[in-house]
């Protein structure tokens, strides 16, 4: 599982992040965005750089920007551990993974619902993780799409058991299940864990629904 900040209360983030990471969170996932690519703005370094001495979590940031060969290195600077870019602001997406690697961080790519998973076929095998977008993204708290599930299914036979597989967008109790069982082995979940009144109790319920969802037997 991997909390996604932005349905936390900004006001107070660095308790939040605190509260999931004692409650057994490993991943932080953090959405970047500018106002362009996507039709919102959340936050960036500054904020990222003064969460980092709070946290010991992996920083998963999902940077939905139009120029991540430009912003990369301040992310990474910034303490990120990976970088998730879109192919769709990506003409030439070896540069983009070339340059994240460079800076000593890990690499990720995504791709929006309307986006087919072809488009990322022959450099799927040069990245650490492969994010499949299962909302547009933007804004937290909108509804699975079902068509990621085939999209899931066609990436995990393309990559090899050390690269990831993230889903995000939608996962809650309702659909931890169906990704999971389509390949997924990271999920980012914003509202279903930070827009919960107990946090931690809400992301154990879906830790546990996703690990029945692999051992359907299991006492
Ligand atoms: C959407 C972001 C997501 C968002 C997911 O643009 O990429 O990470 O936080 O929110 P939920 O889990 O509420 O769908
Ligand atoms: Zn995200």
């Amino acid at each position: 599982m991997a909390p996604s900040l932005l349905s936390a209360d900004f006001a107070r983030l660095a308790d939040e992040v605190q509260r999931v990471e004692a409650g057994g969170a490993e991943v932080l996932h953090l959405d970047v965005m500018d106002g362009h690519f996507v039709p919102n703005i959340s936050f960036g370094v500054p904020v990222i750089e003064k969460l980092r001495p709070a946290s010991k979590m992996f920083f998963d940031t999902h940077l939905m920007i139009t120029d991540p060969l430009e912003y990369a290195e301040p992310f990474a600077k910034a303490g990120c551990n990976l970088l998730t870019f879109h192919i769709e602001v990506a003409p030439e997406p070896m540069a983009v993974i070339e340059h994240i690697r460079s800076l000593g961080v890990n690499v990720g790519i995504t791709l929006n619902p309307g986006t087919p998973a072809s488009s990322l076929r022959r450099v799927a095998e040069a990245v650490d993780l492969v994010l499949v977008m299962s909302v547009w993204p933007g804004f937290g708290g909108q509804e699975f799409i079902a068509s990621s599930l085939d999209k899931l299914r066609e990436i995990r036979s393309w990559l090899g058991p050390h690269q990831r597989l993230e889903v995000d967008g939608g996962i809650g109790p309702e659909t931890v299940v169906r990704v999971v069982r389509a390949g997924a082995d990271t999920l980012v979940a914003g509202s279903a864990v930070f827009g919960q009144p107990d946090p931690v109790a809400a992301m154990d319920e879906l830790q546990a629904l996703s690990e029945r969802a692999i051992r359907p037997t299991s006492p």
